[in-house]
């Protein structure tokens, strides 16, 4: 029987050893940045999106070590987020991950630098000659490709300045709703998803598969986000509970109720599941985690 605990344990460890690698070989350890990326990286997230990137590797055939480069630069790319995410301009909030945000922490600007350093770590190390041992060419262009445009102005940035502006705004219609959380959420997630099957080498229909599941599964997560917003406990999760409704952003709870945004993932996460069907037991944590998705207490 497939156990997600120690499943996601063994990955966390990995990705944890290989980030610190990474983060050890800074020129200067005892500099403030550094102390500021150690600290947002460091600290306990759930490693949903490098988990995802390495399952979808080896649901495809792939060797999971191989992508462990990979699955560290998504991983440095949605911390950047957050640390973003929390700030004054933005979100404006103290606690993530349990402790105080990298801004409250530090300050602002060695929160926003922080950031950028996060997002461009993550594209040296996409680029680094470890990878490119490993991989062909054309595969590792391909996934720099997917995880640029996932994460910027045609993905998550985009989400973002939606979420921003929304913020302004009366209430969304669901389908803009949709969009933006398919947006902010979705496509760093379809990306990890996607590029692990990429460099496992995954065939068309495959990787078309998956990108099928992985959009399910990022929109359920955001949906799942919300509601926690709403009926999470904050000792659990990390960070503050009800600062949506604060902040009047447009969430599916605020658009749809509680229970009927709940029913709306498990959709989201049925179809998810079924898009799998072409796949034999390797694709059992990826089956697992998208019911987790949507379980999760924090
Ligand atoms: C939180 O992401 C931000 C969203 C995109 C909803 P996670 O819930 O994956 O946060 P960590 O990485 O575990 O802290
Ligand atoms: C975060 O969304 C999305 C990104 C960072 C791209 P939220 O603002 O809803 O997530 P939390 O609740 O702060 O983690
Ligand atoms: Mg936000
Ligand atoms: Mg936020």
């Amino acid at each position: 029987m497939f156990d997600l605990k120690s499943y996601l344990l063994d990955k966390r460890q990995q990705i944890d050893a290989a980030l610190d690698r990474i983060l050890e070989t800074a020129p200067w350890p005892g500099a403030r940045i550094v102390a500021a990326m150690r600290y947002a990286l460091m600290s306990g997230g759930k490693r949903l999106r490098p988990v995802l990137c390495l399952a979808a590797c080896e649901t495809v055939g792939g060797n999971a070590e191989q992508a462990l480069p990979v699955a560290c630069a998504l991983e440095m790319i949605h911390t950047y987020s957050l640390i973003h995410d929390d700030l004054p301009a933005m979100d404006d909030d103290c606690l993530r991950r349990g402790r105080p945000t990298c801004h409250i922490a530090f300050d602002d600007a060695t929160a926003i630098l922080a950031g950028d350093a996060l997002l461009t770590l993550a594209f040296e190390t996409l680029s680094s000659k470890e990878i490119r041992k490993k991989v062909p060419s054309e595969c590792w262009l391909d996934i720099i490709s997917v995880i640029s445009v996932a994460s910027g102005y045609k993905g998550m940035v985009e989400g973002q300045m939606r979420d921003m502006l929304a913020e302004q705004q009366e209430s969304l219609l669901l389908p803009e709703l949709e969009e933006l959380h398919l947006l902010k959420t979705g496509a760093l997630i379809e990306a990890s998803v996607c590029s692990g099957a990429m460099l496992g080498q995954g065939s068309f229909e495959q990787i078309a598969s998956l990108k099928v599941y992985s959009k399910n599964i990022g929109l359920a997560f955001q949906v799942a986000d919300d509601i926690l917003n709403v009926e999470g406990d904050p000792l659990i999760m990390g960070k503050e509970a009800g600062t949506d409704r604060h902040r009047c952003k447009s969430t599916y709870p605020s658009l749809l109720g509680l229970s009927e945004s709940k029913e709306a993932a498990s959709r989201l996460i049925a179809h998810a599941i079924e898009s799998l069907a072409q796949f034999d037991h390797r694709a059992d944590p990826l089956r697992v985690i998208a019911a987790y998705i949507i379980n999760r207490n924090r």
